[in-house]
């Protein structure tokens, strides 16, 4: 209730300081993005949902042919097509959207169980917590209780995290690490929250807290900078080493997973209250906001260190064979999202910071620089966007997850300008 009279007044202020011809401006801005979205993937939902093995597929990103790839439901990415439509509903009140959101929502239920990895979180709580926040429905609760079942399954009481995924092999050789934890998963730990509160099951809360401590402990640097991977021994549960899978080197600072432990931390400090996770928010928002690497546009380099002396990916990296220094939409597009609420936890000059870089973030993303054109891009939305330069894969493309952000960044600036709660 605090959070929610914080919001209704961040945003009054932002009218009556900004006056009520630029919040028209800007109400304009997010719907010409918005309804361009809506677009854009009013035609991805003419490419089939299914593959050829009658499956249900989602849209993941480009392929070399201007065509789109979809991937399974399995995949970290499938919960952020529905996610998108279902805000896109909601912004849009059109109720075919609305049809569409539940129809791709319910082709994910079958991940309810999956347990492979600790990507789960993305999966189900993109798809039914965005269906379940906007159509509540009493299955959508058991589906989410279900799936956050499923990620605790990978919380080890003596680590204290949940085990991202079974193994990684080093850049550096042919070490395999068995307890690799990377800082991605705090995303996943909004669905532990939202089931603990539901269930009344303390128990995911627990699991959630312990992971989020823990990962502030290990894997967030004194400069707020945060390891990508760090490995754990199973049996101590003490952290053995930090390296990189996706970043260029050990100890650079890959962009998007700046984004993850910004966005991860801010939604910690939401659902606990407690300030030393707001600190770690706020630190990692100053990080990538100041960094001196950081473009004038605000969107980052897909590793704020790319190329820098003192940086040295691993021998089997392709980071070293990669000299363009890319930008990673999808990062920036997460930064905003996660600027936008850190922005209402914070007051004056603080506040007024993260709420401007993530408006220039949306500006940025919303420009011809990187907002593609109708019918281009796959029907994606945006362009420019990182996978894994380390493994070759997905460079300068769009991403599905890019798109769900700016449209979740979207959906909550214009929250904040009409006043409104953003939850
Ligand atoms: N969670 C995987 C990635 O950010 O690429």
């Amino acid at each position: 209730m605090k959070n929610k009279l914080k919001l209704m007044l961040l945003g009054l202020a932002f009218s009556l300081t900004a006056g009520a011809q630029d919040v028209a401006k800007e109400k304009a801005f997010i719907k010409d993005n918005m309804t361009f979205a809506a677009q854009q993937y009013a035609m991805m939902m003419k490419t089939p949902a299914q593959g050829k093995d009658g499956k249900a597929v989602m849209p993941h990103t480009m392929r070399k042919d201007g065509k789109v790839s979809k991937g399974s439901i399995y995949l970290w990415t499938a919960g952020f097509f529905p996610g998108s439509l279902w805000y896109l509903a909601d912004y849009t009140g059109d109720k075919a959207l609305k049809d569409s959101a539940l129809v791709y929502t319910t082709y994910m239920e079958p991940a309810k169980t999956f347990t492979s990895n600790h990507d789960i979180g993305f999966m189900m709580y993109c798809s039914y917590g965005n269906a379940n926040r906007f159509a509540p429905q009493p299955a959508y609760e058991d589906i989410l209780t279900q799936s956050a079942r499923s990620l605790c399954t990978r919380f080890h009481a003596n680590t204290g995290v949940i085990q991202s995924w079974n193994g990684f092999r080093s850049w550096h050789g042919d070490k395999v690490y068995n307890y690799p934890v990377i800082i991605d998963n705090m995303m996943n730990l909004e669905l532990l929250f939202h089931v603990a509160k539901v269930t009344g099951d303390d128990s995911f809360r627990k699991v959630a807290v312990s992971h989020a401590e823990t990962t502030m402990k290990n894997q967030i640097r004194k400069d707020y900078s945060h390891f990508h991977v760090v490995y754990y021994d199973k049996e101590t549960g003490a952290p053995i080493k930090g390296e990189t899978s996706q970043g260029y080197a050990d100890n650079s600072c890959w962009s998007r997973g700046q984004s993850w432990g910004i966005y991860g931390f801010t939604m910690c400090y939401r659902e606990t209250g407690d300030k030393r996770f707001l600190k770690t928010a706020q630190g990692m928002a100053d990080f990538y906001l100041d960094h001196p690497n950081l473009p004038s546009d605000k969107v980052a380099l897909w590793d704020f260190n790319a190329w820098e002396e003192g940086y040295v990916p691993g021998v089997r990296s392709r980071a070293s064979i990669t000299p363009i220094l890319y930008r990673d939409a999808s990062a920036a597009a997460c930064t905003a999202s996660a600027l936008l609420e850190l922005s209402t936890y914070v007051k004056g000059s603080k506040s007024k910071k993260y709420f401007d870089g993530a408006v220039q973030i949306l500006h940025s993303l919303g420009s011809p620089a990187y907002r593609a054109k109708l019918g281009e891009n796959a029907n994606f939305i945006l362009m420019h966007s990182v996978g894994a330069i380390p493994h070759g894969s997905e460079i300068d493309v769009p991403l599905t997850y890019a798109d769900y952000y700016f449209i979740e960044a979207l959906h909550r600036y214009n929250r904040l300008l009409d006043g409104k709660p953003l939850f």
